[in-house]
């Protein structure tokens, strides 16, 4: 069952910018709820990050931009991202700029995967953003321990940055694309125009 899921690393890749990429992998036969995920229903409290190392954000507005969105039908656009409390001024510009050109903000399911749980990170993030829909994935270092060139650039020798290999092995079996962004871009238009991209079964 799980077999052709540890395939991805082979499958083409769209958009290959190293920040950008559109996966897909088939449509699975059945559904499994992953145990890693957390989080889901939100709500509106603004809660100080308690660590120091956690900047301040500001809450977003709950942006609503085109009238005939909200459908419970419309199925989300997934979006996955690493999260990491060093490069989380990134991650937040990222996921504003998301919503904030996308016509269907309400339409997003986020999966971020991290190395560890900092609650601090994702206190921040819910206040931040109270209305995002979103879950969290830790990925485990050692998946990649001794499989990282000792030669590579030193920004590229956190194993985090490899998660993104491992996505289809993390994410839960009904999510079966995902736009993977990383944490120092914004977005300047509407992403589903990528996310409607027909891959045309490359
Ligand atoms: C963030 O919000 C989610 C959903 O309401 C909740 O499950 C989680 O405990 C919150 N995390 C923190 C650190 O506040």
């Amino acid at each position: 069952m799980a077999s052709w899921r540890r395939r991805l690393p082979s499958l083409p890749l769209l958009g290959l910018l190293s920040s950008l990429l559109l996966i897909q992998w088939p449509q699975p036969v059945a559904e499994a709820s992953n145990a890693a995920a957390a989080g889901g229903v939100h709500h509106s409290l603004i809660r100080k990050p308690t660590s120091p190392n956690v900047p301040v954000f500001r809450e977003a507005p709950a942006f609503r931009n085109g009238k005939t969105c909200g459908s419970p039908e419309t199925s989300p656009i997934h979006v996955s991202m690493t999260l990491d409390a060093n490069y989380l001024r990134g991650t937040m510009a990222a996921v504003l700029s998301i919503l904030q050109h996308s016509t269907c903000p309400e339409n997003f399911e986020f999966h971020f995967l991290c190395a560890r749980f900092e609650p601090e990170v994702f206190s921040s993030i819910n206040s931040t953003f109270p209305y995002l829909r979103y879950k969290v994935y830790r990925f485990d270092s050692n998946r990649v321990r001794g499989k990282i060139s000792k030669s590579i650039r030193q920004a590229l020798d956190q194993p985090l940055n490899y998660a993104r290999i491992y996505l289809a092995d993390m994410l839960p079996f009904h999510v079966n694309r995902v736009i993977y962004l990383d944490s120092d871009l914004v977005v300047v238009d509407d992403i589903a125009e990528l996310w409607e991209v027909n891959l045309e079964g490359k």
